[in-house]
């Protein structure tokens, strides 16, 4: 069983190394609303704190004593490659300070009095240099876009915030659930599965992502637990894996498909739940999810023929969110369905194909997110 982290956003861990803690004062008392922070002094004893992979490491350099040099050649050796930020400050700027960034030692350097605001701005440059463009560009475009989309998501609904238009909770609650599925992509658990699908069809990848914070999103406006809502980021991020053993020529195909293929297509929920298996076990839940995302309440999906009171409920969410997904994300042979257009559709599901309840309370989301008006990708069908 793969080794999970918790789906809750948690704070990301900030250690910060000083002799002087009282100078950055201020400047903790900031940072503390976003992260977790261990204060910890500049000197060898810190080295043993950076094994423990803090999300950040800020340290201070002394011009005068101080470890800060040795102590950020240490916390790069443990880094590894990790997204971990590593970042530096100091008086002033200096020719060791210039050669650690520019042999990638420490990500950004801070100098300057920690009383002013520019010191902070200089700090958030400094993480969101690393942790998000890095993130970005080791994926491909269309999963870029997606996780572009994602962040886009949290500004609208800091606007909304401000006009009204959704109250501070469901920001706060829609937001985090985007995160968590930023998060839970890079996950050890999760993150080579979902490098395979998209080696294979990278427009399957990026569908999977979407749905992933769709269903997230889905998860927090229901109200449903952490645990539930991993699972429901899990089964969206992973529902389309069997789509891995489906031939490229089939996925790609850009006409309509014959009745061989279309078989081979409907096998992919199989495949996936296989898949699913192999690496969780024990979460039945998931695994049922991956498999049944294509039954249809009247009993005319597949692989199984369902019908309504045998369909575990994450499968109807993800079912609603799939199809929605499906019509609104850009093809390589269309472009994507306007919002309200894919709601009359699916006005025509609900009932025979999607659980009627379920289905207005997404919509309802959608319409109060226009989560539909962020750009879309190219995707799956
Ligand atoms: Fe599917
Ligand atoms: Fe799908």
């Amino acid at each position: 069983m793969p080794n999970r982290s918790p789906i809750a956003a948690r704070k990301p861990r900030l250690v910060f190394c000083t002799a002087r803690p009282a100078r950055y004062a201020a400047v903790l008392n900031v940072l503390r609303q976003t992260f977790a922070i261990t204060v910890i002094p500049n000197d060898p004893s810190a080295a043993k704190t950076f094994e423990t992979h803090p999300d950040c490491i800020v340290i201070e350099n002394q011009l005068v004593g101080g470890d800060g040099m040795w102590l950020a050649q240490q916390a790069n050796a443990l880094r590894a490659g990790g997204r971990q930020s590593l970042i530096m400050v100091a008086p002033k700027m200096t020719l060791p300070i210039g050669r650690l960034i520019e042999e990638r030692v420490i990500d950004a350097a801070i100098t300057g009095s920690p009383e002013t605001g520019e010191f902070l701005n200089s700090f958030w440059r400094a993480y969101g240099t690393v942790s998000e463009d890095e993130t970005l560009s080791a994926l491909s475009k269309p999963a870029g876009q997606v996780m572009q989309s994602g962040r886009q998501l949290f500004t609208q609904l800091e606007d909304m915030t401000a006009t009204g238009g959704i109250d501070l909770e469901g920001r706060k609650l829609v937001a985090s659930a985007a995160a968590s599925v930023v998060d839970l992509a890079g996950d050890p658990s999760v993150a080579p599965m979902l490098h395979q699908l998209r080696g294979h069809h990278d427009s399957t990848f990026a569908h999977s992502l979407r749905v992933g914070i769709l269903m997230a999103s889905f998860g927090r406006a229901i109200g449903v637990g952490d645990d539930q809502l991993r699972l429901m980021a899990e089964t969206g991020l992973l529902h389309d894996l069997g789509k891995m053993q489906v031939p490229l020529s089939i996925l790609a195909k850009p006409g309509s498909l014959t009745e061989a293929e279309r078989q081979e297509m409907s096998l992919h929920p199989v495949y996936g739940a296989q898949l699913v298996n192999e690496g969780y076990r024990d979460l039945p839940d998931l695994i049922s999810a991956v498999r049944h995302h294509h039954e249809k309440l009247d009993g005319t999906g597949y692989p199984d023929g369902q019908t309504r009171g045998q369909i575990h409920e994450m499968s109807l969410c993800t079912a609603v969110v799939d199809v929605f997904s499906a019509l609104t994300d850009r093809r390589d042979y269309k472009e994507p369905m306007e919002r309200d257009q894919a709601f009359a559709i699916m006005d025509t599901m609900a009932g025979p194909h999607l659980e009627p309840r379920l289905y207005r309370r997404f919509r309802e989301l959608v319409l109060d997110t226009r989560l539909a008006d962020e750009p879309q990708v190219r995707a799956a069908r």
